[in-house]
């Protein structure tokens, strides 16, 4: 397996060449979310350049649902290493739960390749990210697996809902990486009057008791990204790790100049490549046209949300889950 500083400069390179996968294996457990048998109704959340297999087989080890983007994977035949590396990772474990997020958009040229892989890993749930859920409903129904959508607005809500997902995960204002609008206060009630299959919230959770809290709303589980950036097993690097420490909720700016759409980004990372937030709106749109440049998103500007304020020193996932649970039971 790729150590993790191997890792860390992964970038999204897609590579379509094919790999052969052994035969598929027969299921050993049903498949699907099983909320009841996690520790706590939480998903660590896939965030780009930052969850390997590595966090997700902790977070499965720590009795929390595991996942990440299958972009992160720099090639084909890396994703079927991260594939093969969680399997065994997690083969011991009575009920691990797990995860990944994949584009389902028309553009992403790696999308049938990776639909393939999944009913041979058989991952509980495939998140759709950037397109319809009813791009992998048949693959994924078909080994027993869930299908949940990535939504910011009601009206994706409801037309993920129409083709048949069986969760949504309602991305909210204050989420890191690309985040929502929405109060999760209003969306959830406006999502629950028409969809009763799993509710995931997430945008600015980093405790236990805003998992407490997006219960009291009517949600099922929690996605939490921020938090586990910093988390011992995370891809992030050092530099990323130390801005993360010292941020609280004033040092990160929701902008969408950094790559057009509205993201949440650590302030002093903007500050770095020269974007003082307070510049954001008189500079515009930062220029990424040089590739040459040091401007990169996400390898060297970093993202996370409003819930940065509770990472206050790196820490193994099973401390961080811990944490949380005790947050969890506390407040029940
Ligand atoms: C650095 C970073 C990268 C992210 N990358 C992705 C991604 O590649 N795909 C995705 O679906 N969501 C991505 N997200 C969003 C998370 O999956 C999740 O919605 C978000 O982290 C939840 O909010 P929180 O960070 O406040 O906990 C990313 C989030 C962060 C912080």
């Amino acid at each position: 397996m790729p150590n993790n500083e191997e890792l860390r400069e992964n970038t999204m390179t897609p590579n379509l060449a094919t790999v052969s996968v052994g035969p598929t294996p027969t299921p050993t457990r049903a498949k699907g979310l099983d909320l009841g048998a996690l520790r706590v109704p939480v998903m660590v959340a896939p965030m780009f350049l930052v969850s390997g297999p590595e966090l997700v087989i902790e977070s499965c080890r720590a009795g929390l649902a595991g996942s990440f983007p299958t972009q992160n994977a720099r090639t084909y035949e890396d994703l079927v290493t991260w594939l093969d590396t969680i399997r065994e990772g997690i083969s011991e474990l009575e009920k691990p739960q797990w995860a990944v997020s994949q584009i389902a958009h028309r553009t992403y040229d790696r999308f049938a390749a990776e639909l393939e892989l999944m009913t041979e890993y058989q991952p509980d749930v495939v998140i759709t990210a950037l397109g319809s859920p009813s791009r992998v409903l048949d693959q994924i129904h078909g080994y027993g697996g869930q299908v949940f959508a990535d939504v910011m607005s009601v009206e994706h809500a409801r037309k993920a809902a129409d083709a048949g997902a069986d969760g949504l995960v309602l991305v909210c204002h204050g989420a890191g990486g690309h985040t929502g609008r929405l109060s999760p206060f209003a969306f959830v009630d406006e999502v629950r009057e028409f969809f009763d299959g799993t509710l995931v919230v997430g945008g600015a959770i980093s405790t236990g008791r805003g998992v407490r809290a997006v219960q009291a709303l009517g949600a099922d589980m929690a996605y939490m990204g921020t938090r586990f950036i910093g988390a011992e097993e995370s891809l992030a690097n050092e530099k990323y790790r130390n801005m993360l420490v010292n941020a609280g909720i004033s040092g990160v700016t929701a902008t969408a100049a950094v790559t057009g759409v509205l993201c949440s980004w650590l302030n002093e990372s903007l500050d770095e490549v020269g974007f003082a937030p307070e510049q954001l709106a008189e500079r515009g749109k930062i220029d990424f046209s040089n590739p040459h440049g040091e401007n990169k998103p996400w390898k060297n500007i970093f993202g996370a949300g409003q819930g940065v304020g509770q990472i206050d020193r790196i820490a193994p996932v099973a401390e961080i889950a811990a944490s949380i649970a005790a947050e969890y039971q506390a407040t029940g």
